[in-house]
């Protein structure tokens, strides 16, 4: 089921932070130094996601264009959390965690232990077993943060290369098809490792067949590596010194860690067969998270004071700290909902989750619609101080060209060819989106008139 998939995701994360070998801050972990019985659990956890259909692509933006992306991606994680990249907020779909409830220190200290035991244990599986493929300088001691890291996301991706006609070559070092270009790692916590574990269908591994001595020229050698999934690394803003791509075999996973996403660029060079990837993360944007966007409304909420007689409704404070204030939160939240809905139905399908906080934030919105309104109302009154009524006409006259613009650039990117020619169930939501005549909107969503407007008082 899908809770128990996006629960073994989550446990994965913990599990899996370990490693027998390094390189400059890239770390494998090979298929076979994995607990027994993991990988069929992880990999059924991620075809039930597949088939659920929760893997999609993205319509991100690069320097102002639409692309979608190759690979189909899921976020999973801390319920509440979010992931943004490419001018894309990803929300999760939450992951279970077994005992909730218990307290940090207690899971920060129960992890410990059993890092601890699994850790003799894996002494006794290296000593006995050797891996089947090559690796890079072996026995570098793990680091120290392992057992405190707390992955809080991992964005999952997938991708079959035999569905897909145009992947960009590696242009740098020759390295074949790329299924993501090079690039950092946005959003996370600075020196925070990323985990991946790389799951290639039909068993790259167990049907590649053994090397025969003085067999195989360089050619199939080549070809052979070509095969298989692999991540690049290369040093950023240099391509004199010699890129790295790591052979990945079905159920190996990765690590990145220290600063080698600052310091480095990477890239996924894809293989012959389609795979998975579940990538564990350390967010930090801090102003990402449900709970975080709901104190921001509570805030601005606060400065709205409603007659409980003649309901007529005002603002509290007209100081213009407190004023900037909310028409930033303002814009802030109606981001969130833009992402949301460009991204179509599929929170919806996929989980309900997000459904009714959703639901809240638009309502939320709409009052803050209402103060904006209040805000102008005051702005443009005779009998306002002139003094003060310059300064907050500034403040309004900034936030709503702001809104402005935003507003025309969600719209532009719900109506392109690409948002288009999706099937409606994937297709973006042009929303909040009104018309003039909207009884329940104070103010229109086209703001140009009323920009003038404000304007226009600047000048006088
Ligand atoms: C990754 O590296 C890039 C380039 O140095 C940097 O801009 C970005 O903030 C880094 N991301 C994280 C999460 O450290
Ligand atoms: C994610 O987890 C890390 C480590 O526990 C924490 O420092 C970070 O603040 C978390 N991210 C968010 C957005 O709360």
């Amino acid at each position: 089921s899908l809770r128990e998939s996006t629960y073994f995701l989550a446990k994965t994360a913990h599990i899996l932070f370990f490693w027998d070998s390094s390189y400059a801050g890239l770390a494998l972990r090979q298929s076979c130094a994995l607990p027994d019985g993991l990988h069929e659990r992880v990999q059924s956890a991620l075809i039930t996601l597949q088939r659920r259909g929760c893997l999609l692509r993205d319509l991100v933006r690069i320097r102002d264009r639409d692309v979608f992306t190759a690979v189909s991606r899921a976020l999973v994680g801390k319920p509440g959390y979010t992931y943004r990249y490419l001018d894309t907020r990803l929300f999760t779909i939450p992951w279970h965690c077994e005992g909730e409830e218990q307290s940090v220190k207690d899971r920060l200290l129960e992890k410990k232990q059993k890092q601890e035991k699994e850790e003799e244990e894996e002494e006794e599986e290296d000593s006995g077993q050797g891996c089947s493929h090559s690796s890079p300088p072996s026995s570098a001691p793990p680091p120290d943060v392992a057992g405190l890291v707390e992955f809080n996301v991992t964005l999952i991706n997938y991708m079959d290369p035999t569905a897909m006609t145009q992947l960009k070559e590696e242009p740098y070092y020759g390295m074949g098809k790329m299924a993501v270009g090079w690039h950092h790692d946005e959003n996370l916590v600075p020196l925070s490792p990323v985990a991946v574990y790389s799951y290639s269908c039909e068993g790259t591994s167990k049907e590649e067949p053994k090397k025969e001595e003085g067999e195989g020229s360089e050619k199939e050698e080549v070809q052979k590596e070509k095969a298989c999934w692999r991540v690049g690394l290369k040093v950023a803003w240099d391509i004199h010194t010699p890129g790295l791509a790591l052979p990945l075999q079905s159920g190996d996973c990765y690590y990145m860690t220290d600063d080698l996403n600052r310091t480095h660029q990477h890239c996924v060079l894809a293989g012959d067969t389609a795979r998975f990837s579940s990538t564990h993360r350390v967010v930090q944007c801090c102003t990402g998270t449900l709970d975080y966007i709901q104190k921001r409304c509570s805030e601005a909420l606060e400065n709205l004071h409603t007659d409980p007689e003649k309901t007529t409704k005002s603002l509290k404070s007209l100081l213009p700290n407190t004023l900037q204030h909310i028409e930033d939160i303002h814009n802030e939240v109606f981001e969130w909902l833009r992402q949301y809905w460009f991204q179509g139905r599929r929170y919806a399908r996929f989980c309900s989750w997000w459904t009714k906080p959703m639901e809240q934030m638009e309502k939320d919105w709409k009052e803050m619609e209402r103060m904006t309104q209040l805000l102008l109302d005051v702005v443009e009154d005779e009998n306002t101080v002139q003094e003060n009524r310059r300064e907050m006409a500034d403040i309004l006259l900034n936030a709503l060209t702001d809104r402005q613009q935003h507003r025309q650039t969600w719209r532009d990117r719900c109506q392109s060819s690409l948002a288009q020619s999706l099937p409606p169930e994937e297709a973006p939501f042009d929303r909040p989106y009104w018309s003039n005549e909207d009884p329940d909107m104070p103010l229109p969503f086209d703001l140009s008139e009323i920009i003038n407007r404000v304007e226009s008082l600047l000048w006088r």
